[in-house]
């Protein structure tokens, strides 16, 4: 039986499950499928182009991103490999409003199973690698603004449009 997908409520900075380690998943099973199935919606929704499960309140290593219309799920993931640097705006569903500039790696190799535990690779560039380390930043407790000197660098995205890739700018 198909059950109908839900929008959860996206929780924000302050809220200190965000601040905590999630947990390795060892079922996968059918609440697993709907907590992905819900996250899904939940990002669209937001819209955003990628959401980890402890936003949404769920502590466990759940995080999905849709970039170029190519939806991955990704359960337990590691980065086994990252190299070169890229500096770009970067949002996040759970800091609304705001972007700052990020050095992230250029690409990565990520590690992680799918829905059924199955074992997977994926490589990322440009946004996809963006997303793939944001996401897994946020399952160890790490969010975007860690990675800035100081909070002067966050921008409103309203002052910031112009410059702002649309996309990076909807929230990772
Ligand atoms: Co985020």
């Amino acid at each position: 039986m198909r059950h109908a997908m839900a929008i959860r409520r996206i929780l924000t900075a302050e809220e200190p499950i965000l601040r905590e380690r999630t947990k390795r998943v060892s079922n996968f099973d059918s609440s697993l499928h709907r907590l992905l199935d819900d996250m899904l919606e939940t990002m669209r929704d937001a819209p955003g182009v990628g959401l980890a499960a402890n936003q949404i309140g769920v502590p466990l290593q759940v995080a999905i991103i849709e970039v170029d219309d190519k939806i991955t799920e990704l359960v337990n993931p590691q980065i086994v490999k990252g190299s070169g640097e890229q500096l770009d705006w970067e949002g996040c569903l759970s800091i609304p409003g705001y972007v700052a500039e990020v050095m992230r790696h250029d690409r990565v190799t990520v590690k992680a199973r799918d829905r059924h535990g199955r074992e997977f690779r994926t490589r990322g560039t440009e946004l996809f690698s963006r997303a793939l380390q944001h996401e897994i930043d946020h399952l160890n407790g790490v969010l975007y603004i860690d990675h800035l000197e100081s909070l002067e660098e966050l921008v409103r995205v309203s002052d910031a449009q112009e410059e702002v890739e649309e996309e990076a700018a909807a929230g990772i």
